[in-house]
């Protein structure tokens, strides 16, 4: 599907739209409808099982503003910049490597100043709208800052990660947490980036979700289960390569040095995108980033990434990032405050493994990767655990004997889960949007149901979303039946 089709899509049925729309919307800031907001939920609190219930890792909720002091330390104040260049008469600014990408020249997204300055002088880029000149490139820092109190004398920022919320909360985590190693902090919550021109929906958004895992480990005494994946093939980019491969767990270690707590890793976030969401192998891979290209405080960077129809191509949905002991130590010289623990008898700033997705990214990634469309139909099929109600109950025809019937069913359900119900319309048109959410199961009230002469009395149809097959089942199996559905498994065997 394309991004326009998919966008009036997700406006028509509820999924997300610009914020402020009857006002003009606002670049790079969405609000979840009523059906977005649920998958949203859905797959944050898979998310959360997924990442934190094996391991018996935790979750953290944290505010989004913090001090100067912190973001200072971390280095995201000077450094986490993107380079702008702007038209000298429109007056149009541009993040200057989308600009030179889209002009077909290729350049990193960590290029300097100079690099780009380079470029445009020697290459003679113009301003593509209106062909003057253009200014010359500058580092552009992407937080927004605030001021607070009734004088705004105090400078705080809206936090550009949710990351550095954790690693301010290790050090008394770890203290209550019996002091023990390793230790996984998660958190799901908002973080902001003024982004130059945010285009490609929610790709690319100034106010944004983030759901982060920290955890915090020993490199001398971290071992993994390494059993479970090391002959899980995998699709890479590695930076030292540059051609994307299909190789095993086990090669990513020997042949390219990858400590084998990364690559367990890599395996555990494919294992979560091919067998809980289901992604295709094919459309999943990991790309190693190097050079200028990797975030400023990363070890070793891979970027997750699933590739769109939408987008024409792989884009980013999350990131493994090894961050080594940078954000503690800088947070120890930053606070005055010695964050060094005890491991194995030494004293040790803790390594940091970074799991890091943005959620709106995924659920643009759900709708691109999972809506079906043919000649005959739209449908939409995410997984039942994902999908935003797991059935509807829908009476056949609108008579009132059916919809009586199909309303105490409705309430019956409604009370244990996400159970939509409609009235309006044909059966086939009621069929039809329920595809269009990604319901997975239509339970249908008919006039054998309540014909206790019949047979089916008591019993209602079951159609399935993908197949429009049907079955049919008592009312009291119905319970039964939905809770089979929504068990995801969450390890390999
Ligand atoms: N915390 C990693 C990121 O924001 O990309």
């Amino acid at each position: 599907m394309n991004s326009e089709d998919l966008f009036a899509l997700a406006k028509k049925r509820g999924f997300f739209a610009p914020a402020a729309e009857i006002y003009g919307g606002i670049s790079g800031i969405y609000d979840y409808g009523h059906i977005g907001a649920l998958i949203k939920r859905k797959f944050e609190n898979l998310w959360i099982l997924y990442f934190t219930l094996p391991n018996n890792f935790h979750f953290l909720d944290c505010s989004t503003i913090l001090p100067e002091k912190p973001l200072v330390a971390s280095g995201h104040a000077s450094l986490f910049n993107d380079i702008l260049v702007g038209c000298q008469k429109c007056g149009i600014y541009y993040r200057a490597d989308v600009l030179l990408n889209d002009l077909g020249i290729k350049v990193s997204e960590g290029a300097n100043t100079e690099e780009i300055n380079k470029i445009i002088r020697e290459k003679k880029i113009k301003c593509p709208k209106c062909k003057s000149y253009l200014s010359e490139a500058k580092a552009f820092n992407m937080m927004f800052d605030i001021y607070l109190g009734p004088e705004h004398l105090e400078k705080g920022y809206l936090r550009p990660e949710t990351a550095q919320s954790i690693y301010l909360n290790f050090y008394r985590e770890f203290n209550i947490l019996r002091k023990k190693l390793p230790l996984g902090l998660a958190t799901i919550g908002k973080a902001y980036r003024n982004e130059i021109s945010p285009r490609q929906g929610l790709y690319r958004m100034r106010e944004l979700v983030q759901a982060e895992l920290q955890i915090f480990f020993d490199p001398e005494t971290w071992k993994v289960n390494l059993e479970l994946f090391k002959d899980m093939l995998i699709n890479v980019v590695m930076y030292e390569n540059g051609e994307q491969e299909r190789i095993t767990i086990n090669e990513m270690i020997n042949k390219y040095n990858i400590p084998e707590f990364y690559a367990y890793h890599v395996a555990f976030v494919d294992y979560f995108y091919e067998n809980i969401i289901g992604v295709p192998s094919e459309k999943l891979r990991f790309f190693e980033k190097g050079g200028d290209s990797k975030a400023f405080y990363n070890k070793i960077h891979m970027d997750v990434e699933v590739d769109v129809e939408s987008w024409g191509g792989f884009k980013e949905i999350g990131g493994i990032h090894y961050r080594g002991d940078y954000d503690l130590t800088a947070h120890s010289k930053g606070s005055k405050q010695d964050l060094s623990i005890e491991s194995n008898g030494k004293k040790i700033i803790p390594n940091v493994l970074e799991l890091s997705f943005g959620v709106d990214r995924n659920i643009w990634m759900l709708m691109d990767i999972f809506f079906n469309k043919n000649d005959e139909r739209t449908f939409l099929k995410l997984k039942p655990y994902i999908a935003p109600y797991i059935a509807a109950v829908l009476p056949l025809q609108n008579d009132e004997a059916l919809e009586k019937k199909a309303s105490s069913i409705y309430n019956l359900l409604k009370v244990k889960f996400n159970i939509e119900t409609d009235t309006s319309g044909s059966i086939g048109r009621r069929y039809a949007r329920m595809d269009e959410i990604g319901v997975p199961f239509c339970i249908t009230v008919d006039y054998e149901t309540i014909n206790k002469e019949s047979n089916n009395y008591d019993t209602v149809t079951i159609r399935f979303r993908d197949d429009k097959k049907q079955i049919r089942l008592p009312i009291i199996e119905l319970e039964k039946f939905i809770l089979a559905q929504l068990e995801p498994n969450l390890l390999p065997k």
